[in-house]
């Protein structure tokens, strides 16, 4: 091979992926096996490469001359991102899928036992299959740039490593190293990689290839394959000495059977796998793995996680619509809950933002509570001390709006109010807002159609309902008024996925998606708490479902107020089936709203009764002071079923184009349990026939706002 090919990872010409593998051979005897042609831009491990694979490995095995093997990606910033998703999603036979493995598993492994040194050249992704591969290779050399990125995240669809990852690993950098990466499925970067004991050596980018060159010439010199490994220390006692692996394993199986980490499989059955690394021969610990991989990859937490993860990827391409502006400048009114977390999320991502508010005091807690964030960041390494300055000065705060002339986008984030907020929208035209700026509201519950009155083109007005609180809710609900237009649209879209969201299009109508679907079920959990059932009780069963937070404790952290007006827009629109429980009312009017007020249903630190307990109280004896239990299938049906009802209405009646849009928004939106799916999968699971006939049995026993709508009842008929 000439040494230019090796030289530079960056002169590579563009070519179409033909899905093989691409093999060079150097007149000096060193092959460099390119995982895709080159300049591919995203590597997965088809069959087809895996096969393409195996034939080249097959004319390595062939050569006499062979002095060493580099193995890299395409070009720069690729190297393998994993096993290609729709090949998991396509098996449901446990057989093929631990055939599937085994196949994976022994062609790696063909790869490093090639009797001359085997090395990798990383960079980009190496995720997943990637990795397994890459851990057959002799030496691991990493590209300290900032696309490399190491790990091996297959429990996020709720499988294991199967392609070798969980013995591989595990004997390379010892089972408490190798756990930490295994059950969080999280990515390191080349150095902390290398710290890990995954890689080798972490170069810069231009000296990729180069370096493995030069390891590969001097180690076929040496004669030797790779450095001697061995595990040491503390990697050493607690992988290779039985009391204390078994203490770790103790452990982390008790982390594993606690809050939500309980409904996920594969984590407790990687903590075997690790385990067994340790305990069998290798070839039984592979082929315990390979069974593993077989009975996860068909099972519903997979395929509900699978089917999650192509409407993640569904969500992002909104944010590719060709009328998109590409924001620079953004202007957000209002800094309190909302206002201040929506613009530090802008200036995290490299928008000018300027956040207006009336009270001083708020625009001081809003560059507070963003330093809070970044330092946070910089004591955990996430971010350099130059990049935190940045953010901070990207975030202008002031009483006084100044121009608006620049703005590409002007947001509102006052409090839920029609005149304040059409107030706000005159005083921003008198500012010189551009026409050709984007008008943004976050209201959770007003008409985005009435707000866009307010303006000659309202085609530039569209809601973009962030959730509580903006740096970590993951969805935003994108509101399409009447008049709407693709451009405002498309940007907002643009705008969530810059910001490491999801977007969900929602017709402007009461409640929109989320809260309209949550609308039922809060009710229905006071409801059952004035009838005598514990807030405990109605959470646990809650949890026991599968969501992060029980309804007693939401109401809480959203505040009883919040709770009052969402359901004051949502009874007026659905008068039938959302009349709002008195409780939100009498607890507003108590003073306890909840955690904003030091306690509501339970005391500040959510796990104690509050003093709200004693509105709770007063309303039961009102009801006539009866108390009864209901059994937990009697709170699973009142709470989870309507909410199935309501969000078949919310696609019937247009308010989102599919049930895709179900499924993400609620699992994004409300945290609905991921493992399901979403609500569709899961009502499909539990059928829709049953949900029917147990809403028409509540309907006639307790009260007609159980009755499903008849787009629901077709549907459990077909
Ligand atoms: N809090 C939530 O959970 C949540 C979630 C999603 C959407 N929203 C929506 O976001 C909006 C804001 O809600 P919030 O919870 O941030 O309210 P908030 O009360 O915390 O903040 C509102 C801010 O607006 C400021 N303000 C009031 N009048 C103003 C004016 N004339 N000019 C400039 N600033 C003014 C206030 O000083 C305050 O800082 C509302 O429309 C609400 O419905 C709230």
């Amino acid at each position: 091979m000439s040494s230019s090919a090796v030289s530079s990872s960056t002169s590579v010409t563009s070519q179409q992926d033909t899905g093989r593998v691409h093999l060079e051979m150097g007149s000096d005897g060193i092959a460099l096996l390119r995982l895709a042609p080159a300049g591919t831009k995203v590597v997965t491990l088809t069959e087809e490469r895996l096969r393409s694979l195996e034939e080249s490995i097959g004319e390595l095995e062939s050569k006499a001359d062979l002095k060493a093997v580099i193995v890299t990606g395409p070009g720069p910033k690729m190297f393998a991102a994993g096993a290609d998703i729709k090949l998991i999603q396509g098996i449901t036979d446990p057989v093929k899928g631990a055939e599937a493995a085994e196949y994976g598993q022994s062609l790696f492994a063909k790869l490093g036992e090639l009797p001359v040194p085997v090395l990798g050249a990383i960079e980009g992704p190496c995720l997943g299959g990637g990795l397994e591969l890459a851990l057959c290779f002799d030496v691991r050399i990493a590209s300290s740039d900032g696309s490399t990125k190491i790990g091996l995240p297959e429990v996020k669809l709720g499988i294991i490593p199967g392609f070798g990852g969980t013995q591989r690993l595990s004997r390379l950098v010892g089972l408490p190293k190798a756990l930490d990466m295994i059950l969080t499925g999280k990515m390191l970067s080349a150095e902390k990689a290398r710290k890990t004991g995954v890689i080798d050596r972490v170069v810069p980018a231009e000296r990729l290839l180069e370096a493995a060159r030069e390891e590969a010439e001097k180690l076929s010199k040496t004669g030797r394959k790779g450095p001697a490994r061995k595990l040491r220390g503390m990697d050493h006692w607690m992988s290779k000495f039985p009391p204390l692996r078994g203490f770790i394993a103790k452990k982390v199986a008790k982390t594993l059977s606690r809050g939500q980490a309980r409904f996920y499989e594969a984590p407790p059955r990687a903590l075997e796998l690790c385990m067994d690394a340790f305990r069998l021969p290798a070839a039984e610990g592979l082929k315990r793995e390979a069974k593993a991989l077989g009975d996860l990859i068909v099972g519903p937490t997979s395929k509900g996680l699978v089917h999650l993860y192509f409407l993640t990827e569904r969500a992002k391409r909104l944010g590719r619509g060709e009328e998109a502006i590409d924001l620079q400048r953004a202007m957000v009114v209002g800094g309190g809950a909302m206002g201040a977390g929506i613009a530090a999320c802008m200036a995290n991502k490299s928008i000018q933002v300027r956040l207006c508010d009336v009270a001083t005091e708020n625009l001081v807690k809003a560059k507070a509570r963003l330093q809070k964030a970044l330092a946070k960041k910089l004591a955990r390494r996430r971010i350099k001390k130059h990049e935190a300055m940045a953010i901070q000065d990207r975030l202008a705060v002031s009483t006084d709006w100044g121009s608006l002339a620049q703005t590409d986008l002007f947001l509102e984030a006052v409090p839920e109010n029609m005149q304040l907020k059409a107030k706000i929208f005159e005083q921003c035209k008198a500012k010189g807002l551009s026409e050709d700026a984007i008008v943004a509201t976050n209201t959770s519950s007003l008409s985005v159609d009435e707000m866009a009155e307010n303006f000659a083109d309202p085609s530039r007005v569209v809601g973009i309902h962030f959730f509580n609180p903006p740096e970590k809710m993951p969805l935003v609900e994108i509101i399409r008024g009447k008049a709407t237009g693709d451009r405002a649209l498309q940007t907002a879209c643009k705008l969530a996925v810059r910001l490491g969201k999801f977007p969900v299009i929602v017709q402007n109508s009461p409640g929109f998606l989320v809260n309209r679907c949550l609308g039922p079920y809060i009710n229905e959990a006071a409801a059952l708490m004035a009838e005598g059932n514990s807030p405990e009780a109605i959470d646990q069963t809650m949890l026991d479902f599968g969501m992060p937070m029980g309804p007693a404790r939401l109401l809480d952290e959203v505040g009883f107020d919040v709770a009052a007006k969402v359901s004051e827009v949502l009874s007026a629109a659905y008068p039938d089936r959302m009349q709002p429980d008195p409780l939100f009312a009498a607890m507003v009017e108590a003073g306890f709203l909840g955690q904003k007020t030091g306690g509501g249903l339970y005391d500040k630190t959510g796990k104690q009764p509050g003093r709200g307990r004693a509105v709770l109280a007063g309303l039961r004896q009102l009801n006539g002071g009866e108390s009864r239990s209901a059994s937990r299938s009697e709170i699973l049906e009142r709470l989870i079923y309507p909410m199935v009802d309501e969000a078949y209405r919310c696609l019937d009646e247009g308010l989102v184009e599919s049930e895709s849009d179900l499924d993400l928004g609620l699992v994004m939106g409300m945290g609905f349990p991921p493992f399901t799916g979403g609500i569709t999968r899961y009502a499909e699971r539990e059928g829709l026939r049953t949900i029917v006939e147990s809403l028409e049995r509540l309907a006639g026993s307790k009260d007609p706002r159980f009755m499903p709508a008849n787009g629901l009842k077709e549907r459990s008929r077909s």
